[in-house]
């Protein structure tokens, strides 16, 4: 089957991709120029993740970043993005404490970034959220597994559900954001057997970062794809470039020329 060229990726069109069996790609952007670039690769799915409050804010965790700096990154990311689908994390505390909460957190990244959906980590707890958001025309996707939001209750950012208990609780929440209307979920950090076993029950897409090769997607960060992060090394990742090395290089060669007199040169000047 020829594949269909999507001009616009829309929720509609990553559910075709899964039903034709075609692999979706989602990446992370936090800004209007590497925006543009990842979406003129033609990824899929452009994540405005909350990993901006460690990428971009040096931050150790996910959990300071604030709804306002989430929009902010998010309107800079849609400025620069023609045709992948833009889906913008919901901070901490920004949805947890109740739906009414949770709706208003969702309605302000809708409107105040243009954005085309928002993702929201957990399964039942934040049930009441997820549904009240979705009955307001919002799209969500739902994240499972690791969920760097609850990392002081987990305590460690080691792989999830490997344990039978654990494993059955996240299938339960895989099918109870299916049923409320999620229209994909993120599987993170968790055994590729069992992130097949969702894959195959869920009929939305599963969009996998270290969840093997059984599910319908993969995302990763852009940062560490491009090898501008350096002490991050998990299995999960395939680094493409190593652009940490080549920027401090092309740095120092810029200090170089100016200290040794030869930047700018006669051409490089009015
Ligand atoms: O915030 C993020 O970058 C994410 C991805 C790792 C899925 O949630």
């Amino acid at each position: 089957m020829n594949k269909k060229i999507y001009k616009r990726v829309t929720v509609k069109s990553l559910q075709e991709m899964k039903d034709n069996n075609e692999k979706i790609s989602m990446l992370t952007s936090y800004d209007f120029t590497s925006a543009g670039i990842v979406d003129k690769a033609g990824i899929d799915v452009i994540l405005v993740g909350d990993s901006a409050s460690n990428i971009m804010a040096g931050h150790e965790t996910t959990l300071p970043i604030t709804l306002d700096q989430m929009i902010y990154h998010a309107s800079s990311v849609i400025r620069g993005v023609e045709r992948a689908l833009v889906v913008v994390d919901l901070p901490f505390g920004t949805y947890q404490s109740d739906s009414q909460a949770a709706l208003e957190s969702a309605i302000r990244i809708m409107k105040e970034s243009g954005s085309h959906a928002v993702k929201l980590e957990g399964g039942k707890q934040i049930k009441d959220s997820i549904k009240r958001i979705i009955k307001a025309g919002i799209p969500v996707m739902g994240h499972l597994g690791l969920t760097p939001q609850s990392i002081y209750k987990f305590g460690t950012y080691t792989v999830r559900a490997k344990e039978e208990k654990e494993a059955k609780q996240l299938i339960e929440d895989a099918h109870l954001l299916e049923k409320i209307g999620c229209f994909a979920i993120v599987l993170e950090k968790v055994p590729s057997k069992l992130a097949k076993k969702v894959a195959k029950e869920i009929s939305i897409p599963i969009i996998g970062i270290g969840a093997g090769s059984h599910v319908d997607g993969q995302v990763l960060v852009l940062h560490d794809l491009v090898g501008m992060t350096k002490e991050f090394n998990p299995r999960f990742l395939r680094r493409y470039m190593n652009l940490h090395d080549d920027m401090i290089n092309a740095i120092s060669n810029f200090s170089d020329d100016i200290k040794s007199g030869s930047f700018p040169n006669e051409n490089e000047q009015y």
